[in-house]
């Protein structure tokens, strides 16, 4: 039996920076972000927008069209929680006004949540062939004004339904793992913006990546040629680019071109997006698929990586007209639809996003109506409306 990916929600919030003008508001020559970074632009999120509701929008791209009552299982991976201790995954279900029976819960590893939320669909899907489980990875990427990280913020969340013979992506048995308890970026509980050793964690994820591509063909008795394509969590595309410059040293010429054709087609929407943390290996997917030429049975590499660290390779093959089950017309209307922020109004919203509003107070959304976004909170409970 095949289990895998049947559909595939993606969201991002209505504001935008462009690395240009940030480039020049810092006093960098913008081919440093456009080039040496590999960033167009980066979404931002305000006040109205959190985990939660960018969840619940990702997840309502597809919802409508599921069986909504096999739903058995919801898992919500973020590293921008809303609460200590209750889980994002039940604002989703409440929104959606899914059944009670579904078991829910949100998992935590840097960007490597919404990984652990899919290995953990896979095999509830493989013991209970009949239901359906819903991952989502959803959050705000925030290093800090005139911090190094600065450009390489973002917002986000991918939604899937993973399912038994699924119309996607069907993944393959075996992966590989590797951890190391390090400290290359984190966020302890009094910092509302991520602490990160840069340079070092650069490294780290190149060397993770060796060491679970490697161990994965080993595993598997596989090549690099094998692969239609290797993609990536990009928490920048340079990022991606060296670690797929690392997979193609000393491949013959056909290998070498398909599989950095790919990657560039596997970019596009980080490179309008920025970093979505946990969705962003998923959105790497998304982008491919909306943007390349795959073969028939495709077989797809991913790469997934959380700091502190943790990282797992494994794959996957593309199902025949999975381009059906997708909406590359919605997608492109949604980063569209996104209005450009000076420089000011990004640095005031930035601030403002950092603080909760007083409680009772409401906020208003100027996103499109149908979207759903943090409306107030009563009694230091957290509301959400659909506008
Ligand atoms: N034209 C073209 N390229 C230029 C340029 C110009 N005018 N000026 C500089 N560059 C290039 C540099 O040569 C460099 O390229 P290489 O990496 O190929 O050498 C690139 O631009 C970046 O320049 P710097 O190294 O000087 O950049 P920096 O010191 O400002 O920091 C960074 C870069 C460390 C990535 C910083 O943005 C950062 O800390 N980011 C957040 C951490 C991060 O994303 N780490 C990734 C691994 S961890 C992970 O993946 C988990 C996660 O999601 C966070």
């Amino acid at each position: 039996m095949q289990v895998g990916i049947d559909k595939i929600g993606f969201f991002t919030p209505n504001k935008y920076v462009d690395m240009v003008d940030l480039a020049n508001a810092r006093n960098e020559d913008p081919n440093k972000y456009l080039i040496g970074i590999g960033q167009r632009k980066m979404s931002v999120a305000d006040q109205t927008q959190d985990a939660v509701s960018m969840g619940i929008n990702a997840t309502l791209r597809y919802w409508n069209k599921i069986e909504q009552d096999k739903v058995g299982l919801l898992v919500f991976g973020t590293e921008s929680s809303v609460d200590q201790s209750k889980s994002a995954s039940l604002f989703v279900k409440t929104a959606l006004k899914m059944k009670p029976e579904v078991r829910t819960f949100e998992v935590k590893e840097a960007c490597f949540g919404l990984t652990a939320a899919l290995m953990i669909a896979r095999d509830f899907v493989r013991v209970h062939p009949e239901q359906t489980a819903i991952v989502i990875g959803s959050d705000i990427a925030r290093y800090g004004i005139k911090t190094p990280g600065e450009v390489t913020q973002g917002a986000g969340a991918i939604s899937m339904l993973i399912k038994s013979e699924p119309k996607i992506l069907a993944l393959n048995d075996g992966h590989s793992a590797y951890s190391q308890d390090i400290n290359d970026f984190w966020r302890p509980n009094d910092h509302s913006t991520a602490l990160v050793e840069g340079k070092y964690s650069t490294q780290v994820y190149l060397d993770f990546f060796k060491k679970t591509f490697d161990a994965y063909k080993e595993e598997k008795g596989w090549n690099t040629q094998d692969f239609s394509a290797i993609i990536y969590h990009l928490p920048f595309t340079k990022q991606g680019l060296k670690a797929n410059r690392i997979a193609i040293e000393d491949q013959d010429e056909r290998t070498a071109e398909r599989l950095m054709t790919n990657f560039d087609a596997s970019k596009q929407f980080s490179m309008q997006v920025g970093n979505i943390y946990t969705a962003s290996l998923y959105m790497s997917l998304l982008s491919l698929l909306e943007n390349a030429e795959l073969s028939h049975n495709a077989l797809i590499g991913l790469f997934s990586y959380g700091s502190g660290a943790m990282a797992e390779f494994y794959s996957g093959n593309v199902i025949d007209n999975y381009q059906r089950q997708l909406d590359p017309e919605g997608d492109q209307a949604l980063l569209d639809r996104r209005s450009k922020l000076s420089i000011a109004e990004y640095e005031k919203i930035f601030n403002e996003a950092l603080e909760l509003p007083a409680d009772g107070q409401e906020l208003v959304s100027d996103d499109e109506a149908g979207y759903w976004y943090f409306a107030r909170t009563q009694n230091h409970v957290r509301i959400y409306k659909q506008k």
